[in-house]
């Protein structure tokens, strides 16, 4: 069974509907830890020794937060900013993230038709997270496409936020028991776009 931690960060999660429906469905699952980052430091000051010993203890790290300008809440970009040191994440000697697996987990006010050539946000989501991806390439992880709910704006149907909450429950369980294609999920636009094709039943 793999580990899973998820790297949570919300600036006013009690405003929060989709992404505390996300991680309600998910945090009392076996093998996964979820680390509220605002909640574990108010004031910014992140324990660098202590997120590295977090991700070292586990085997795929999933950065969960809602979009914000194209990107992640300032506490998340501080996170990497901090965390990432040279010789522990990259460089020659740097390999403690090497080989595990990382994706983000999104929410998004923009709807799928904004989010392409032709729409108001003028790129894919896939293409916008893409200096999160160089950074996953650059410490040797396995990259995954964003699980990505989009269109809160619209304001999403409860029934709605119920299936996308079970779609990253169900995901979350496949990676931790190892029942995902993960070639097939490479290459896909988002990783809950078509979850039936890249899930094997257990
Ligand atoms: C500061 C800020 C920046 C945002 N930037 C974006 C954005 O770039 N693209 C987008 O689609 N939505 C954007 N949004 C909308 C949020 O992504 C949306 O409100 C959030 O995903 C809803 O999730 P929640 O219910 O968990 O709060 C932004 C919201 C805020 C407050």
């Amino acid at each position: 069974m793999k580990k899973i931690l998820i790297l949570f960060g919300h600036p006013a999660f009690r405003r929060s509907t989709m992404n505390a429906a996300l991680r309600e469905a998910v945090e009392t699952l076996d093998g996964v830890t979820v680390h509220d980052l605002y909640a574990s430091y108010p004031d910014f000051l992140i324990d660098v020794r202590h997120e590295q010993h977090l991700c070292e203890a586990h085997d795929i790290i999933v950065f969960q937060h809602p979009f914000y300008w194209y990107s992640t809440p300032a506490i998340t970009k501080e996170w990497f900013d901090l965390v990432l040191e040279h010789a522990w994440a990259y460089g020659s000697t740097g390999n403690a993230l090497k080989g595990k697996i990382t994706f983000q987990a999104i929410t998004a006010g923009g709807s799928l038709e904004h989010y392409g050539k032709d729409g108001l946000n003028r790129f894919t989501i896939r293409e916008l997270t893409i200096p999160y991806r160089a950074t996953a390439s650059l410490c040797g992880m396995d990259w995954l496409p964003p699980f990505a709910v989009l269109g809160i704006h619209q304001g999403l149907p409860e029934s709605e936020r119920v299936r996308h909450a079970e779609d990253y429950r169900r995901t979350l369980i496949a990676l931790r028991d190892e029942r995902v294609d993960l070639d097939r999920a490479r290459a896909g636009e988002r990783l809950n776009q078509d979850l039936n094709s890249l899930i094997k039943e257990g």
